[in-house]
């Protein structure tokens, strides 16, 4: 017996695991079956499940689906290693993944357990930080953000999106610069998609006009996610957010990441231990979704396409976690040393 989990993008039950498709949106709610774990790899590499938090829980329950009908624990343990490839950079995933490794030879009631403990978990997490985020979010101004980091990305309220949502559900009144974010669009996509939802205003921008706003006075605090934090406090987050760091700090912008304890890496000292992903050269010659697909640049032309970039955090105004808000002096204190 499975237990019904339901959230924005995902559903699982006795029934099986459905997942929403995020690259068909907004112009289509499709919901994907997902049988095999190979099927999930995929799903996870084509960003159709998306966000540091959501992979790892995805990932989870489709082994512990698996798990229901495979009873071999050398086969549940070497798909659990290959779901944990299948993005580098979020280690969210791994940590995942980690977990449920050390259930498989307690047998599929353990990993089904762990599996739902996880989903449950993160729903908790993101609450926790959503209430302490609130806290910083500026009444009547402007908040930017980067890439998607809500109800799409976790299982729970989101991360910085999260912050927003509460914020705003407490009474406070401010709008949202939506970045974009190039090449995959995540803002264009979903940020606006979740914001329309939730009945908070905003203005969709392209990534290179935030250094101008900002010098205009019109961006009051940047909040952003993260898929990896260094116990240093560097960190990474979608391909952007180095540049939105840098130029907020020259304009004295208060710069937060917010993210859950399943997003610190206890093994990266700093920001240049984190392995970052590059994508397929095809996502920058052009774009491509459910509203067609465009190439722009000559079709063998060379491409650099990396998916993630690492802030350190000297730009870093202050870390919002689920254990509350944290500055430079308490992250040199060990503060990002989960349980430590
Ligand atoms: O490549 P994506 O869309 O998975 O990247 C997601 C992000 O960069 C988010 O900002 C990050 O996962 C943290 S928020 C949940």
């Amino acid at each position: 017996m499975m237990k019904k989990l339901v959230s924005m993008s995902l559903k699982s039950s006795s029934d099986g695991l459905e997942v929403l498709d995020q690259t068909e949106l907004p112009q289509r709610e499709v919901w994907i079956k997902v049988g095999h774990p190979d099927e999930m790899i995929s799903i996870i590499k084509q960003l159709k499940v998306r966000g540091a938090p959501l992979i790892g829980v995805a990932a989870a329950l489709s082994l512990a689906h698996y798990a229901l009908e495979e009873k071999d624990a050398s086969r549940v343990r070497n798909l659990a290693h290959a779901l944990r490839e299948a993005r580098p950079t979020a280690v969210n995933l791994m940590n995942a993944m980690d977990r449920m490794l050390a259930r498989v030879d307690a047998g599929t009631d353990a990993l089904v357990q762990e599996a739902e403990t996880i989903f449950i978990e993160d729903v908790e997490l993101c609450e926790k930080m959503a209430g302490f985020g609130a806290e910083l979010v500026p009444s009547g101004g402007a908040v930017l953000t980067h890439c998607n980091t809500g109800g799409l990305a976790t299982v729970g309220v989101g991360t910085a999106l999260g912050c927003l949502a509460k914020a705003w559900s407490l009474g406070k009144r401010f709008s949202v610069w939506v970045d974009e974010t190039r090449p995959l669009l995540q803002g264009g996509r979903l940020t606006t998609w979740e914001l329309g939802q939730l009945g908070i205003p905003y203005q969709l921008i392209c990534d290179n006009m935030a250094a101008m706003l900002m010098a205009k006075g019109k961006v009051n605090a940047i909040m952003v996610g993260s898929d990896r934090i260094a116990l240093n406090g560097d960190f990474a987050n979608k391909i952007g957010t180095y540049s939105l760091a840098v130029n907020a700090f020259y304009h004295r912008i208060p710069f937060y990441v917010v993210a859950p304890q399943t997003t610190v890496d206890m093994k990266c000292e700093t920001g240049g231990d984190i392995p970052i992903e590059e994508r397929n050269p095809e996502e920058v010659r052009g774009a491509g979704g459910a509203f067609g697909k465009v190439t722009w640049a000559p079709e063998t032309c060379e491409v650099f396409n990396p998916a993630f970039d690492v802030t350190p955090a000297e730009l870093v105004t202050a870390w919002v976690l689920d254990r509350g808000i944290f500055k430079h002096g308490d992250i040199a204190k060990g503060a990002l040393r989960v349980g430590g």
